[in-house]
């Protein structure tokens, strides 16, 4: 089995999950969409009412929710406490608190530790914010993605087949702020990764890159 670990990390909407799925399926690999973990706990946080601009409240919860990541790339499933909640971590709603709860550093340091268990011994395409930096350094390929915001926001809001461009832009824009300042593990790019702009490029284009990249010998 392969041992390889490709961290892929980047903006908001820069096509980091359509590209890792792609290119986990074209290599064979396992998939871990750590956003969507963020994400199931800042929506569990919403259902209990915590209160996500504390800190203290917020990482006395930290370690509540049960969740579990399913890593076939056709497939991706998150669950917590055993029910599949993929949809529900897409609402506006948790677009707007999962950057303010990943902020915080008892969640962080919870989740990071979930993600080296589930990289384990690799053969895995991993996407997010600070796998190359902080939660697997020593990943053999290391790629970070960016794209203008107006072609990140035109794609998101075809996705979410919502009219409000500007709107999407603007929530884009914002979780980038959060995730680019706060004070541990900010959004950044890693040492030693390949830098690609998806502005101009399609999504097969850019698969082809990393597919390029993860099979050239070393
Ligand atoms: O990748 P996605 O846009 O779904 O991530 C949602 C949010 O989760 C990000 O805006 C960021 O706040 C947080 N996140 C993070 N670290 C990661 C992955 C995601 O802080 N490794």
């Amino acid at each position: 089995m392969s041992s390889l670990v490709v961290a892929v990390d980047g903006t908001s909407g820069s096509g980091k999950s359509s590209t890792c799925r792609a290119v986990a399926e074209r290599l064979g690999l396992r998939y871990l969409d750590t956003g969507a973990m963020y994400r199931a706990v800042a929506w569990w946080m919403l259902q209990h009412d915590v209160n996500i601009y504390e800190v203290d409240e917020v990482a006395a919860h930290a370690a509540t929710p049960r969740l579990e990541s399913g890593t076939d790339p056709r497939n991706p499933t998150i669950t917590l406490d055993g029910t599949d909640v993929s949809v529900e971590i897409r609402s506006d709603a948790v677009n707007a608190a999962v950057s303010p709860v990943s902020a915080v550093p008892a969640v962080r340091a919870r989740l990071v530790e979930l993600q080296r268990a589930a990289i384990g011994d690799g053969g895995i395409v991993v996407e997010g914010r600070d796998i190359g930096s902080v939660v697997w350094p020593q990943a053999q390929l290391k790629v970070y993605l960016t794209a203008d915001p107006a072609a990140r926001a035109a794609r998101r809001a075809l996705e979410a087949g919502s009219a409000d461009v500007a709107a999407t832009q603007e929530s884009l824009l914002s979780r980038d702020r959060i995730d680019s300042s706060r004070a541990v593990s900010p959004l950044t790019m890693a040492d030693g990764a390949v830098h690609i702009d998806t502005t101009d490029l399609s999504l097969a284009e850019v698969v082809d890159l990393v597919v390029g990249l993860a099979t050239a010998p070393a």
